[in-house]
């Protein structure tokens, strides 16, 4: 049985093809530098540069509905135009959805570090993934990791420099506003470190 399509939430990007890759006007109507966030969870770091930074687009991604619905009335209440949600997987999004050279920013918040050895293939930072973000990337575009997990983080900076195409960037509070997630000030609290790191695509 065939069921029928779900309506799109307001702000929600339903792609009208799975099979292809977005185009820049399908994202969003009006032209602007892009970045993403995959995992968004609640939204609090997609939202609030959204807000800071109205002159540019953000979509979020994420693939509980909930949280993509919660996100999407968050946009709607706040008049956000420039954040968008789609409700997808975030490596089949980066590596057969997103235009090529197309993203300024990508963001990647506490993904899941899958911590058992048997696991670890499971990771999202390693050498495939890795060439579709410098793919999807504009030359001078930055991906941007944190992570809870100490092992994560070693893990992805093995593969960062395996894949050696991306320039390692410094990354301090004070370079830029950057909105701390809920998930990340719970972490804090606790008294835990946060590792991060920001490499950047040569332009
Ligand atoms: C630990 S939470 C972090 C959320 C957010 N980045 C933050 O910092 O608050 C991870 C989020 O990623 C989503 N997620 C996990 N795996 C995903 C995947 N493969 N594709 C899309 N979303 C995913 C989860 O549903 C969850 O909302």
């Amino acid at each position: 049985m065939k069921l029928p399509p779900r309506p799109a939430e307001p702000g929600e990007l339903i792609p009208t093809d799975y099979f292809q890759r977005l185009t820049p006007a399908e994202l969003f109507t009006t032209q602007a530098p892009l970045e993403v966030d995959l995992g968004c969870g609640d939204g609090a770091l997609a939202l609030g540069l959204a807000r800071q930074f109205p002159e540019r687009n953000f979509l979020a991604v994420e693939r509980l509905l909930g949280r993509v619905r919660k996100v999407c009335r968050r946009a709607t209440n706040g008049g956000l135009q420039n954040l968008r949600v789609l409700r997808l997987e975030a490596r089949y999004t980066v590596e057969w959805l997103l235009p090529h050279s197309s993203v300024s920013r990508l963001h990647l918040l506490f993904p899941d570090p899958w911590p058992k050895a048997r696991h670890h293939r499971r990771r999202l930072v390693q050498g495939q993934f890795l060439l579709a973000v410098h793919q999807v990337l504009v030359p001078g575009g930055e991906f941007l990791f944190k992570t809870d997990d100490e092992d994560y983080f070693e893990w992805a900076q093995t593969e960062l420099s395996l894949f050696n195409r991306f320039e390692a960037l410094s990354w301090k509070e004070e370079d830029f506003p950057y909105p701390q997630t809920d998930f990340e000030a719970r972490w804090r609290t606790e008294g835990r470190e946060v590792f991060q790191l920001r490499v950047r695509k040569p332009g």
